[in-house]
Order: structure tokens, then C-alpha cells, then sequence
């Protein structure tokens, strides 16, 4: 399968069911400030959800390209990319549950189209809550249809989807695709990657306001999507969307460049592939925006100069930006023709980028290994000044932090940034999204669940384990460890009953002051490398965690809710990474 292939299939599954093919909106949304780029098939047509009649009609097919940069560090793995491509059907208050779970089976296991035998399909469904309740209309729509129970999972807070904090919202059923080497098992695991998720069914019937009320909306509406990348990677039998005709051409051409070959830099050469195409698609866009510092420039920027630096890390020594970009337009140019259009613009702004960040790069590398020579926490100040004079993005000076075993102060970062720039909300917001942490309940409560991780790695794994780095996001932690070598699942699942069990025995969370030594004394943990002021505060979780830390916390561990870990992984040499989520009770 092709993607010319998958992309002809689909459209004309749904024209044949009395779907419009409408074109793709602009990766760049015109008449929304919230966000900075499109994130899913749906955000253009928001205002059709909420009730306004569409100009094509009431049943929708189309690719919408997408942009997501909030977790750029999955970013070359088998199945995460920052612009990715979503197919996707609406019924604006038209058709709705029956018809779109048919329609959805048809087209994966009809012979006539994707031909996929249900053998390697499984299904969830939303599971309710207080306000919403189990959707089992839709687990006995797919069970009519043939698919077994052992097959249908039910899930909460993943399958009630929204956009957003606000908006159009529903219940969601997700299909997912055995890409195991053996057969799949018959009773279907979420929680087992080689299921991965192509393609879900929202059922947008509710729309969220401002304080997470949730209203029925004045139409029953159907969202679609499948993540093309995905989906085509697992129909071509391939592990990732890396190795179809997405990235085939491109990734080529960075190995002529480099000399290298793809099997020997797999991570980098898929980082830059990723990050020039989302370069070449918002040049590329037609209400295309530059490099700068604000806002949507700077997430241009940033992709543009992280793909230069593992360029580099490639081995990749002569500019190469525009020449892997031409194979991009190659690539993509037929269907999204505005970036034949937008050609010249896209190949002299990547040179222009890529002249002035090699002017600086390596003089900023020179002065990144003198401040790392002088001690092991970079401070806020100096990246600040890497930031400003050498335009190193404040994750650029983390990775390479990272890279030494080092970390970067971040707080007094922001505060630097925030002295020097003058900059709207919307822009210090939009760029700190997913790298600083605002102080949400959830946060606070993955605030405090980190102490607990922490103190569980010691207590169950090994008490020679401190943190190295920690990152919190809305929808996840991350705390990065030093440790030699893998942790098995069994050891992974025996940390994570560690921590619901100390959740479960509701302890209180309480904070105190005092001078540095005595909190030493105390065996209080503290970050390697990080550098203390003479006075602490140290957070105490009953008496099973103490840390310094400057908050906040819960006031009780009952608060955090459950507690899953999703992934353990290396992060840099002796140092490990773990992500986790929590959710709470209902
Ligand atoms: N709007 C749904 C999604 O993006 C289909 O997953």
C-alpha cells in the first residue's frame, strides 16, 4: 500500500456514502487564537459541530495536516511525528453511531477495501462517569457486526475526546491493529503496544465550557479520525511510517548527504526527516509563517535548528536543509499542491535559517562545554544567554545538558526570559507549553507523585538511585534516574504497586523550612547537580518521602488517584527516563 493508495481508498469509501471531499484547511488556523496549529481533523470545522451549515453539506471526507510539538522527545520512535496527516469522515447532525461503527468496519475488513481480517482487530469503548454515561450502544454495534466480546475493552478518560479544555466533546471508540509477530491474542490488552491505535469514532454530542461543564450540543455529530502515518505503516506491514514512501525518499537523501547509513543513526535521521517536513508544511502553508521568536516562528524555528543539530550529530557537514526539503516537495507536492506554489519561499527561508544558526552554532557549542566544564547545573542565566546570543532553544541546551549528565535551571530561565522579552501571553504560553510546567490540580497531584516514584525506585529497585531530571506536563510526568540497565515489566509493575500503595494509605503532605545543612542531615533527597540556597523547604510525604522542593503538592496522597507508568526507557548514558500518569478516582 502506497499512500496515494490509502489516501484514494478513503476518499472514495466515504463519496460512496454520500460524503463531500473537502481539501484540507490551513495548517495554520485563521480564526482561532487558541491554539497555534491545527491538532486534529476537527478543529477547522468547530464552528459546524456547534450548528453552522457547511457549504459542501452535511457529510464531510478529507486529510487534514496537523502539527503537534508538545512532547518532542518521543519524536523518533516507531510512532510519534510532530506534523502527521488525519483522515477523516463527519456527519455534521446527520448520520451517527449505527451508521459510522458500520461504515468504519466495513472499510478496514471489506475485501473491496482494506481487507483487514478481523483476526487482527480490536475495539474500546467508553466506559462513563459520573456525568456520562458506558457507552454500550456502541459495544453491541460492533458485536452485531461480528466482533467478538473478548475483543471490545472499555476505557475511561482516553475515550471521552475533546480538542481541547473546551469545546465540542463526546464519547469514543477506538480501533486498534495487531502488529505482533505472532497471532493476536484473542482477548485484546490495551495496555499492549503491539495493539496500536489507527483510527477512532467520536460521537460528538456534548461541548465543554470554561469550568469543565459539559452540555449536550443542539446536534448529534460524528469525528473521525486515522492517523495516516500510523495506519499506513501497519497496512504496508511496516513498524513505522518511517520506513514507507512517506520518509523512504527523504531519509535517503540524508543518507547521501551524510555518507551515514540509516541503520547506524536510525533516531537522528528520523528527527530530521520529521522536523523538516513540518518545516516544509508550515513554510510551505499558505498563511505560512517565518523563523522568529514569537510564537508560531519559534516553533518553526526550533524544529528547523533541532533538525540542523542532529544533522550535525549525523555527521552531516555542508548545509542540507533545502536539498532534503526539494524531496519533500517531491513527495508531497501532487496532493498539497500549495507547496509547488510555495516553493521558492520554503527552500530560501530554510537557507536563510540554516546560514544564520551555523554563524553561531558552533561558537555556542564552545561556550555550552565551557559552562558544563564549570558545573553540573547550567543556570538559568547562562542559557538564557545561549538562547539570546547563539539562539539556542531552551530544549537544545537541555538536550545537551542531558547528553553530559548535567541539568539546566529552568525556572531561572523563565524568569531571565520573562526580565528580557516582551512578549503577548499567548506567546509565553504557546512556547513553554510542554516544556515549563503550569500548576493545575493534575499537575500538582503528578507533582507529588513524583516524590513518591522517587522514593519507590530506592525502596524497591535500588537505594543507590537519585533523580537526574524531572519534567512535568498536564498529561503526564517524566523523572529521568540514574541506573545501569533496563528495568524489567516485572520490576516496572512491582514500582507502580509501590506507589498505589502509598497513595492508598493517605498520607498527609506537609512542607517545612529550614537551613540547608539540617535538611542533609535529615537524608532529605535532593537533585544531583542542582545548586541549593542556605535555606530550603523540604516537602515531607508521611514519613515515607522527604525532598527539597519548592512545590506544590497535595495536602494528602489519597488526592493523586491512580498511578500507571507507561513507559521506562534510556534517556543518556547510566541515566533512565520513566513517564507516568495519574488518574484520578471516580
Ligand atoms: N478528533 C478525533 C481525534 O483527533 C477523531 O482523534
Amino acid at each position: 500500500m502506497n499512500p496515494k493508495q490509502l489516501r484514494d481508498l478513503y476518499f472514495r469509501f466515504f463519496q460512496s456514502k454520500g460524503h463531500a471531499l473537502i481539501l484540507s484547511a490551513s495548517l495554520i488556523p485563521t480564526n482561532d487564537a487558541s491554539v497555534l496549529f491545527n491538532t486534529a481533523g476537527m478543529q477547522p470545522l468547530v464552528p459546524y459541530l456547534l450548528g453552522e451549515k457547511h457549504p459542501s453539506g452535511k457529510r464531510l471526507v478529507n486529510i487534514q495536516k496537523c502539527l503537534r510539538t508538545g512532547d518532542f522527545d518521543n519524536i523518533g520512535d516507531n510512532t510519534h511525528h510532530t506534523f502527521f496527516q488525519m483522515l477523516g469522515n463527519w456527519s455534521l447532525g446527520d448520520y451517527f453511531k449505527k451508521e459510522a461503527i458500520a461504515w468504519s468496519f466495513e472499510f478496514l475488513t471489506s475485501k473491496e477495501w482494506l481487507n483487514i481480517p478481523l483476526a487482527k482487530l480490536a475495539f474500546t469503548v467508553y466506559e462513563g462517569d459520573a456525568k456520562v454515561p458506558r457507552d454500550t450502544e456502541a459495544a453491541e454495534l460492533w458485536k452485531k457486526l461480528g466482533v467478538p466480546t473478548e475483543r471490545i475493552a472499555s476505557l475511561g478518560k482516553d475515550n471521552f475526546w475533546s480538542a481541547g479544555e473546551t469545546g465540542p466533546c463526546g464519547p469514543s471508540s477506538e480501533m486498534f491493529y495487531w502488529t505482533g509477530d505472532s497471532a493476536a491474542p484473542k482477548k485484546f490488552d490495551p495496555g499492549d503496544n503491539r495493539w496500536v491505535e489507527i483510527w477512532n469514532d467520536v460521537f460528538m454530542t456534548y461541548n465543554k465550557d470554561k469550568d469543565g461543564a459539559i452540555a449536550p450540543l443542539a446536534q448529534k455529530n460524528v469525528d473521525t479520525g486515522m492517523g495516516f502515518e500510523r495506519a499506513l505503516a501497519v497496512l504496508s506491514g511496516k513498524k513505522s511510517a518511517y520506513e514507507t514512501e512517506l520518509f523512504s525518499r527523504s531519509i535517503k537523501k540524508i543518507e547521501e548527504v551524510s555518507g551515514v547509513a540509516y541503520a547506524e543513526k536510525t533516531r537522528e535521521m528520523r528527527i530530521v526527516a520529521d522536523h523538516l517536513r513540518s518545516a516544509v508544511f508550515v513554510l510551505g502553508d499558505d498563511n505560512a509563517v517565518v523563523p522568529s521568536n514569537v510564537d508560531r516562528g519559534y516553533v518553526l524555528r526550533r524544529l528547523i535548528r533541532r533538525a540542523i543539530r542532529y544533522g550535525k550529530l549525523i555527521g552531516i557537514t555542508t548545509p542540507f536543509t533545502s536539498t532534503v526539503a526539494e524531496m519533500i516537495i517531491a513527495d508531497y507536492g501532487n496532493y498539497y499542491t500549495e507547496l509547488k506554489k510555495n516553493r521558492e519561499l520554503i527552500l530560501s527561508e530554510l537557507e536563510k535559517e540554516e546560514e544564520k544558526f551555523n554563524k553561531t552554532l558552533e561558537t555556542g557549542l564552545k561556550e555550552f562545554h565551557k559552562m558544563a566544564a564549570l558545573s553540573d547545573l547550567i543556570s538559568g542565566k547562562d542559557a538564557f544567554l545561549l538562547f539570546q546570543s547563539y539562539g539556542f532553544p531552551l530544549e537544545m541546551t537541555q538536550e545537551l545538558a542531558m547528553e553530559q549528565g548535567i541539568s539546566v535551571d529552568e525556572a531561572e530561565f523563565k524568569q531571565e526570559f520573562e526580565k528580557h522579552q516582551e512578549l503577548s501571553r499567548t506567546a509565553s504560553a504557546g512556547m513553554f507549553k510542554g516544556g515549563l510546567s503550569e500548576h493545575s490540580p493534575q499537575t500538582t497531584r503528578l507533582h507529588t507523585a513524583t516524590h513518591l516514584l522517587n522514593e519507590a525506585l530506592r525502596r524497591v529497585i535500588s537505594k543507590d538511585i537519585h533523580q537526574r531530571g524531572s519534567n512535568i506536563t498536564a498529561e503526564r510526568l517524566r523523572f529521568d534516574f540514574n541506573f545501569d540497565r533496563k528495568l524489567t515489566s516485572e520490576e516496572v509493575k512491582r514500582v507502580e504497586m509501590e506507589v498505589n500503595r502509598v497513595i492508598s494509605l493517605a498520607l498527609p503532605v506537609r512542607r517545612e523550612e529550614m537551613s540547608i545543612q539540617e535538611a542533609k542531615l535529615l537524608g532529605a533527597q535532593m537533585e544531583f547537580g542542582v545548586k541549593y540556597p542556605d535555606r530550603v523547604s523540604v516537602y515531607f510525604v508521611g514519613d515515607y518521602s522527604k525532598e527539597f522542593c519548592g512545590g506544590p503538592h497535595v495536602s494528602n496522597t489519597a488526592e493523586i488517584g491512580s498511578f500507571t507508568i507507561t513507559k521506562e526507557e534510556a534517556c543518556a548514558a547510566g541515566v533512565r527516563r520513566i513517564k507516568a500518569t495519574v488518574e484520578k478516582k471516580k
